[in-house]
């Protein structure tokens, strides 16, 4: 059997500080053992993903998981830079920003202008098409059908993490239908890097795992809104009666409610497959500005 190829990661970049980006940074810098920039748009964003890596890290210190020393080492791996600029010397790129196609291509395209076309850019999206995206990731000017486009869209990989990043053990990788075998190779060897397991998804609508999740938890939103029966019961008969770690309310809290309606969307004008239709309560949740556990309020509340 040949050798797997190395990921040869000297120099992290992860653009966005939120729940994801930070999670990804967190085991780069301490399970794979990578320098990271971190990059946010936010400031707030960043100080707010900074202090709960220090309270992670101290965790996993008092729990007798990790020396002191190497708490300390994995967070000086962790450097906070200003833009895409500042990420000249890393050798992959993980874009953690929000589920948001034309954001994704405008990053994607600005990307593939500023780094060399020997930088991985992977995304973690859980649901838009990653094709779309890397066909994005050309410099100006340049045609992604052309040999220089393909060749800077061939760097471009889906790594989809899941939350909490610390916590979950599976990376979902989905290559696009233009990137290639060393990129797709390096992406996995990196993920396993990070102490994770890979499975590899075709670049549809949500991937495995989330047109596998979404209807199972929009469907539970429906029966909450048919009043089949409480959101306490809902969530117990799941938890209780098949052992998921979460009832599906409250893991859409969990994920975010805002979030699930926009992987929903994605599958529903993916497939046209009216099981993707996002529930009405849901859309009425989001309308009111209702995320879940981000912000407070969705089917719980929050502190
Ligand atoms: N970041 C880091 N670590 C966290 C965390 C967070 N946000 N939340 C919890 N943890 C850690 C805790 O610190 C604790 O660690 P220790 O063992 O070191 O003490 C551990 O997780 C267990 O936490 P708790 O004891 O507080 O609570 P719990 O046993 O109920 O577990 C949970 C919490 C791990 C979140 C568990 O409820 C769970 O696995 N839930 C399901 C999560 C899930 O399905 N995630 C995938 C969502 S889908 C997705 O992410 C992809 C997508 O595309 C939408």
């Amino acid at each position: 059997m040949a050798a797997p190829i190395a990921h040869g990661v000297k120099q992290l970049a992860v653009l966005g500080a939120g729940q994801m980006g930070l999670g990804i940074a967190f085991v780069a810098a301490l399970r794979a053992k990578v320098p990271v920039l971190l990059h946010d748009r936010s400031p707030e964003q960043v100080q707010k993903g900074l202090a709960l890596m220090d309270k992670l890290l101290a965790k996993d210190v008092a729990k007798g998981r990790i020396q002191q020393g190497d708490a300390t080492e994995a967070r000086d791996r962790v450097q906070v830079v200003n833009g895409v600029p500042a990420f000249r010397d890393a050798d992959m790129v993980i874009e953690a920003v929000s589920e948001n196609l034309q954001l994704k291509q405008t990053i994607f395209a600005d990307l593939a202008k500023e780094l060399s076309p020997s930088v991985i850019l992977a995304t973690n999206t859980s649901s838009i098409s990653v094709t779309k995206i890397a066909a994005s990731a050309v410099p100006p000017g340049v045609a992604p059908a052309s040999a220089e486009g393909q060749k800077s869209a061939e760097r471009v990989v889906g790594l989809h993490f899941f939350n909490p990043v610390p916590v979950m053990k599976l990376v979902e990788l989905i290559p696009a239908l233009q990137t290639s075998d060393s990129t797709l190779a390096r992406a996995r060897s990196f993920a396993i890097a990070c102490g994770k397991e890979v499975t590899v998804s075709k670049d549809v609508p949500g991937f495995v795992s989330n047109a596998l999740l979404m209807p199972f938890i929009n469907e539970a939103i429906m029966w909450l809104e048919k009043g089949v029966a409480t959101r306490e019961d809902i969530d117990t008969t799941l938890r209780l009666g098949m052992n998921h770690p979460m009832g599906p309310l409250q893991l859409a809290d969990f994920i975010g409610l805002d979030t699930c309606l926009a992987i929903q969307q994605t599958l529903y004008a993916g497939t046209g497959d009216s099981k993707y239709r996002p529930s009405v309560l849901l859309e009425r949740m989001v309308d009111a500005q209702w995320y879940g556990k981000k912000n407070g309020k969705g089917f719980y509340e929050y502190d």
